[in-house]
C-alpha cells in the first residue's frame, strides 16, 4: 500500500482553500493508502500565536479532518509536536540544507514581507522541518495544495543529497529516506482569492475575498455571489483572461468531484449571476453537514484527545525507528539502553 503523509497548520481558521486542495482530496485517499496527517503546531509557531487560540485551533484542525470523514481507525492523526523526532531529525537536516536554497523559498519571501518585525530563525527553517517531518516516515507521496510544492521538492533534494552522502562510494549501502513525490489534486490545487482571484486564497487574509470553514453559511453565500468576475458573459475556464470565472469553476468541480470541463458544459448559455447562485449553493450544500459534525466535535475535546493520542502512540514507533537508523548513519552514540 502507498504511504502518504500530509500536515497542516493551526494558524487562524481553515479556508476553504485549505478544505478543498488538502482536507477533502486527502481523506478521500483513506481507502486506497496508508495515510498519515498531523496537525503542524511546531511549523504554526514560527508566526506569532496566542496561545490560548494555537491550543483551540490545534483541536480545531484534528475536528475538521474527523469532520471531513477521516477514520481515526484506518488512518493515523497526530500533533506535530507529540512526537519529539520531527524536532530531533530537523536538527540534523539542518546541516544538509543550504541558505541559499531557503532564501529562494517562496513561502519565507510571503512572511518575512507579511512579518518583517519578527523574521525569526524558525521561518526560516521551516522548510527543513517540513522535510523532516515526511522523511520519517518512509512516504512515497505528500498530498498538498500548490503552494507546497516547493517545499516537497526540496525535501526531496534533501534527501537524495542525505543519501548520496553516506552511501557514494560504499558498495551495497542503501539509502536511508524514501524520496517522496508531490501529489496535487485534479481539481482545486490553488483555490485564489474571490476578490483578487490572481493571488491564492489565504487563511491569513480576512476579508471578503476568503471563506473560511466555520463561517456562516449565509455569508459564505454571500461572498460566492460577490466575487469578482471578469469582462464578458459566457462562463468558460480560461485562467489567463477569466481568473475570477475560472476560480468559481475550478471550486464548483473540485465540490462536485467533476471535471472542469463537466462544469463547464453545465453552465454553458447561463449568466453570471445565476452561475454565482449555483456554485454558492453547491458550496453550502457541502459545508453546512460538515460544519455540524464539527461543532459536535469541538465540544468532546477528551474524545479528540484521546485519538490524537493514539496517533502519536502509533506515529512516534515508526519516527524513532527512523531516527535511530539516521543517528547511528551521521556517528551520534546512541543511548546506552
Ligand atoms: P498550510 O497549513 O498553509 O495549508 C494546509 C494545506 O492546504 C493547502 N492550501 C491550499 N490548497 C489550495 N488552494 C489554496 N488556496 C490553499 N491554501 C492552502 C496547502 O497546500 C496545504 O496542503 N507547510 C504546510 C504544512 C506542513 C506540511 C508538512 C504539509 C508542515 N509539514 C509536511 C505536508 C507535509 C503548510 O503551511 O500548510
Amino acid at each position: 500500500m502507498k504511504k502518504i503523509l500530509s500536515g497542516i497548520q493551526p494558524s487562524g481558521r481553515p479556508s476553504l482553500g485549505n478544505y478543498l486542495g488538502a482536507i477533502k482530496p486527502q481523506v478521500s485517499l483513506q481507502d486506497e493508502a496508508d495515510v498519515t496527517y498531523f496537525i503542524a503546531d511546531l511549523h504554526a509557531i514560527t508566526v506569532r500565536q496566542d496561545p490560548a487560540e494555537l491550543k483551540k485551533r490545534t483541536y480545531a484542525v484534528a475536528a475538521w479532518y474527523l469532520a471531513c470523514g477521516l477514520d481515526p481507525e484506518k488512518s493515523t492523526l497526530f500533533v506535530q509536536s507529540h512526537v519529539p523526532a520531527h524536532a530531533q531529525l530537523g536538527w540534523i537536516l539542518n546541516t544538509f540544507a543550504q541558505m541559499g536554497e531557503l532564501e529562494r523559498m517562496t513561502q519565507f519571501k510571503d512572511k518575512s514581507k507579511r512579518h518583517s518585525h519578527n523574521i525569526n530563525v524558525g521561518l526560516f527553517g521551516y522548510p527543513v522541518l517540513q522535510a523532516a517531518d515526511i522523511l520519517l516516515y518512509n512516504i512515497d507521496a505528500v498530498p498538498v495544495g500548490e503552494d507546497q510544492k516547493q517545499h516537497i521538492e526540496l525535501t526531496r533534494d534533501i534527501a537524495i543529497r542525505f543519501n548520496n552522502h553516506y552511501t557514494q562510494g560504499k558498495e551495497g549501502a542503501k539509502p536511508i529516506f524514501v524520496v517522496p513525490e508531490p501529489m496535487l489534486p485534479k481539481t482545486g490545487a490553488r483555490v485564489k482569492d474571490l476578490q483578487n482571484p490572481t493571488a491564492k486564497m489565504s487563511k491569513s487574509i480576512d476579508g471578503k475575498g476568503t471563506i473560511f470553514m466555520e463561517e456562516d453559511v449565509k455569508s459564505i453565500a454571500k461572498k460566492i455571489r460577490s466575487a469578482v468576475t471578469d469582462s464578458g458573459s459566457t462562463v468558460e475556464y480560461d485562467v489567463a483572461n477569466k481568473p475570477g470565472i475560472a476560480n468559481l469553476l475550478e471550486i464548483y468541480a473540485t465540490v462536485q468531484n467533476i471535471s472542469i470541463e463537466a462544469a463547464q458544459n453545465e453552465f454553458s448559455g447561463q449568466q453570471y449571476g445565476a452561475f454565482k447562485s449555483t456554485v454558492a449553493d453547491a458550496v453550502v450544500a457541502e459545508i453546512e453537514p460538515i460544519q455540524k459534525r464539527f461543532n459536535e466535535l469541538m465540544n468532546h475535546r477528551a474524545e479528540l484527545d484521546k485519538i490524537l493520542k493514539v496517533g502519536a502512540e502509533k506515529a512516534n514507533i515508526q519516527a524513532e525507528r527512523t531516527l535511530q537508523k539516521v543517528m547511528r548513519k551521521v556517528g551520534l552514540v546512541p543511548p546506552a539502553v
